[in-house]
């Protein structure tokens, strides 16, 4: 049987979980694909690391260059993260010959289409499953079993973290802060919780998705994104009161003028299948011309879970090069699509307000929506706070985005109105 030479650059959360899985498995794994895998060289930054692991310290460096250059490394397997060093790496290796498996949805939300031509000009593999819903299959069936499909939307949770804390917040009445500083101290969310709440890590994995389901490519800088930060205990009792969830949503939709792609908090219909998915998992609903509605759900980070997608890829790229069929899919984007602008689009809005508690403050307010065509589902007028103001929340019919921010820009100057207090879209999904 002939053997495959794996090298991984990163020994960190995911990478430990490689080499963990690696030692459970491979045995079978090399039965599977044929060939025998083996971990030839590793790096990085600290010596402690691969000890800690019970690695060969004389296969370790913490020269990344060194470990692509070695002539055993067939496969280069990259966890470090981030855009800068990773991203010299994974081109360094692919323009060296190597095949590359990677987990960076940085990278491959902002640099995608740089990597992926580098590995068509050196006709090698360039994997990515983990870097969207870690344990979580989804790029490879939109690549593979999907494709067949004229897909139309991409919808999901894709942040384990900000829906550990919205789950907590909607069953235990938790606000933001103490939500925050439990899935801190859980381990859940980093000290600095930034690319989380702010729905970034969101942005770079809805990027990856729907350029793979569009066929067009779609970089992380051109989806808009808003975070979790003003969301409170109160809008979730509203939204259950309505019969709706709050998620961190992230959608991708073809549409008429081209693709439609956000991350948002947004209220979801309290029946719809990803209203129940709870704490740190991830689902992504796919929904295809042929296939109908499916939904994909798991575990979207974690060690092994995110490992258990590495080693997939990994096992896939060593039946290529088993069977010499490498770069056989390669980059799908062989369209050219617009990305909407957000002011586009059409939805439902739930707007909370504090007003002074006075006749006519309604009447002032509807005027105003009226005046820009947005017209209005329902109103609820509720307690009045200790300062005195009365809390009322208007739910528009679909209404363009556009219409509604010209709409609050008068409102929020009205005398009457104390603060606008949120606004987040109504999603029917
Ligand atoms: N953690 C998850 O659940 C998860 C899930 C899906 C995808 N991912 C992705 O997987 C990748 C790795 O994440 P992770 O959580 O495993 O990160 P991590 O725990 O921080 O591990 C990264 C390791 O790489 C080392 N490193 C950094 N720069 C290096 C360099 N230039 N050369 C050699 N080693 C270097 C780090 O050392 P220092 O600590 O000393 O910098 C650290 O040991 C990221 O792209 C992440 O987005 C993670």
């Amino acid at each position: 049987m002939a053997s495959i030479g794996v090298g991984l650059i990163g020994l960190g959360t995911v990478g430990s979980g490689v080499v963990e899985i690696l030692r459970r498995h491979g045995e079978d794994f090399s039965r599977r694909a044929g060939v025998q895998i083996e971990l030839v060289r590793f790096a990085d930054r600290d010596i402690a690391r691969a000890t800690a692991l019970g690695l060969d310290e004389t296969a370790f460096t913490t020269d990344a260059a060194e470990l692509i250059a070695d002539p055993r490394v067939d496969v280069v397997i990259e966890l470090i993260g981030g855009t800068g060093a990773a991203k010299q790496i994974v081109l360094d290796a692919l323009r060296a010959g190597k095949s590359v498996v990677t987990a960076n949805k940085a990278l491959m939300a902002s640099s995608g289409q740089e990597v992926m031509d580098a590995a068509a000009a050196a006709g090698v593999d360039i994997m990515f499953e983990a870097s969207v819903g870690g344990g979580i299959p989804i790029i490879g069936p939109l690549k593979h079993s999907l494709v067949s499909n004229e897909i139309t939307s991409v919808a999901g949770i894709v942040n384990g973290t900000t829906n550990y804390m919205l789950t907590r917040m909607a069953d235990d009445g938790l606000d933001y802060g103490t939500a925050l500083a439990e899935a801190q101290a859980k381990g859940f969310a980093e000290a600095d919780p930034t690319a989380d709440v702010d729905g970034l890590d969101a942005a770079a994995k809805i990027a990856i998705l729907a350029s793979i389901a569009f066929n067009s490519r779609v970089t992380v800088d051109r989806v808009p994104v808003e975070g979790i930060r003003h969301i409170t205990p109160a809008d979730i009792a509203y939204a259950r009161e309505m019969g709706y969830a709050i998620k961190l949503m992230a959608i991708a939709r073809r549409s008429t003028g081209g693709i439609d792609v956000r991350v948002h908090p947004a209220m979801i219909p309290g029946t719809h299948p990803l209203a129940s998915v709870s704490g740190v998992y991830n689902a992504i609903y796919v929904t295809g011309d042929a296939v109908g509605e499916t939904m994909f759900f798991g575990e979207g980070a974690g060690s092994l879970p995110a490992a258990s997608a590495v080693v997939g890829d990994l096992i896939e790229v060593a039946r290529h090069l088993r069977s010499n069929c490498l770069n056989l899919v390669g980059c799908t984007c062989n369209e050219q699509l617009p990305v909407r602008d957000i002011a586009d689009l059409e939805a439902r809005y739930f707007i909370r307000f504090a007003v002074a508690d006075k006749p006519g403050v309604l009447a002032a307010v509807a005027s105003r929506f009226g005046d820009h065509g947005v017209s209005i589902a329902s109103v609820i007028q509720k307690k009045v706070r200790e300062s005195g103001d009365a809390e009322i929340v208007y739910v528009t019919h679909d209404a363009s985005e556009r219409a509604v921010r010209a709409a609050l820009d008068e409102i929020s100057k009205l005398d009457v109105v104390t603060e606008v207090a949120a606004v987040i879209r109504v999603e029917d999904l």
